[in-house]
């Protein structure tokens, strides 16, 4: 009986074992309800700016698409490093209605989270939805619309939801 008992604990830490040791489920982000359909089923992905500097940009290339996984409320890119690259929500100290997302080498932001499968931002630190624009990399890029503005909305952006769509 205690042999058979031993092995069914065994059996069950064998079970546990891979789930407690798994990683967290990466994802994509993926934009979508935007009413300029250019700017929708578009990917984030890391661009290059400097050592340890990336600007949060889209592209509909979803092998240019960067994974996405959380830890905690921090959202971490897995840009194949053994470091972690946080992504940064830059703060609202220049009374601006927008704000750009920035993915650099470190932890980040706090605050983010997935609901439903819509990744969002702190609406105590000033999080009022995604925007997406046009913008000087040539390509569309990801900003954050501060809450507390009332932003005029140039013809070369949109309002975006940010999808989770996870990876298999
Ligand atoms: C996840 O968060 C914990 C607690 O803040 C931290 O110690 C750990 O290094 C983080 N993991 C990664 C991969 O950054």
């Amino acid at each position: 009986m205690k042999f058979i008992t031993s092995l069914v604990m065994l059996a069950a830490a064998a079970i546990a074992a891979p789930i407690a040791s798994s990683s967290p489920k990466h994802f994509h982000l993926k934009s979508t309800g935007a009413t300029n359909a250019e700017h929708n089923n578009l990917y984030v992905y890391a661009y290059h700016t400097g050592a340890g500097l990336n600007d949060a940009v889209l592209t509909s290339d979803i092998n240019t698409a960067s994974s996405v996984y959380l830890n905690g409320t921090n959202a971490l890119f897995d840009l194949k490093t053994e470091f972690p690259w946080g992504v940064v929500a830059v703060g609202d100290t220049n009374y601006a209605s927008w704000e750009p997302i920035l993915i650099n080498a470190g932890q980040g932001s706090d605050g983010f989270s997935v609901k439903g499968n819509n990744f969002q931002w702190s609406e105590a630190s000033g999080f009022g939805g995604w925007l997406v624009c046009d913008w000087y990399h040539n390509a569309p890029q990801l900003f954050y619309l501060n809450r507390y503005y009332s932003a005029t909305i140039p013809s070369s952006c949109s309002k975006v939801q940010l999808q989770a769509e996870y990876i298999n």
